[in-house]
């Protein structure tokens, strides 16, 4: 089975609005017509308004780095999946690895803040990954399968189609250091299966998971073109319109 490629761009806490749609205005040329892969921008909130009217018609997607479970309410902080969908973005990251280790997110909020996205008809690409001392001691499967599973409680087949996984071993995030296609080859597969156990073949087949760990334009290819890696999340090559542009087109 083909699955259509996500190649995202994770923004973190970097950009003022007007930097944002000089991005954007650069960007859209430069990935005009590409429709091989699906292209998604995920900036800070406060820029979302900016860069959602920039793109707009365009053939790439906005979504939010963080969302919170409940509707709305005294969450200080927090943006909701209504503020999202009321000013156009479509998707969320979900448990993002930094979010987990400074801002506390367990698998158990992540897994409310996955049916809260689909419930209400947002995208999630939900963030899974090994730090340092897991791969070490020999315990990457174990740690992707719990967060696999505590992600996935109560996700049913029927709902399940939109989720994206990315796989981001904590240790090549924002490092310069790369998981070779072979690793994240093995932990896609690990992660496929488990998604297979929970959810049932057709499932696990059709799943996007993509790679996020130091992807620039010299990896990309060997990284995205394997059959197991269905796309990237791209963090700080993602800042330069050309540099996330040739990720794009790798
Ligand atoms: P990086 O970040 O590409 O800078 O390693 C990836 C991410 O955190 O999503």
């Amino acid at each position: 089975m083909s699955r259509k490629a996500l190649i995202a761009a994770n923004w973190k806490m970097f950009k003022t609005p007007a930097e944002a749609k000089a991005f954007v205005d650069a960007f859209l040329p430069l990935v005009a017509g590409h429709s091989r892969d699906e292209i998604a921008l995920f900036p800070s909130p406060v820029l979302l308004p900016t860069v959602i009217e920039a793109a707009k018609g365009s053939n790439v997607v906005i979504g939010a780095q963080n969302i919170h479970f409940a509707p709305e309410g005294a969450f200080t902080g927090e943006t909701s999946i209504g503020q999202l969908k009321a000013v156009g973005g479509t998707h969320t990251l979900i448990g993002h690895s930094e979010r987990r280790q400074y801002f506390a997110e367990t698998d158990e909020i992540v897994n409310k803040k996955l049916h809260a996205a689909l419930e209400n008809g947002i995208v999630p690409v939900v963030c899974v990954g090994e730090v340092l001392a897991d791969r070490e001691a020999g315990k990457t499967g174990d740690v992707l399968k719990k967060q696999i599973d505590g992600a996935l409680v109560g996700i049913t087949a029927e709902i399940a189609a939109p989720i994206v996984i990315a796989y981001e071993p904590v240790w090549a995030i924002g490092t310069g250091k790369t998981a070779t296609p072979e690793m994240a080859v093995e932990a896609h597969k690990i992660i496929r299966a488990e998604v297979a156990k929970l959810l049932g073949p057709a499932v696990a087949a059709a799943v996007r998971i993509l790679y996020g760990g130091s992807v620039k334009p010299a990896n990309a290819k060997e990284l995205i073109g394997q059959e197991e890696i269905d796309g990237a999340l791209v963090g700080g090559a993602s800042l330069k319109a050309d540099s996330f542009a040739a990720i794009v087109k790798y």
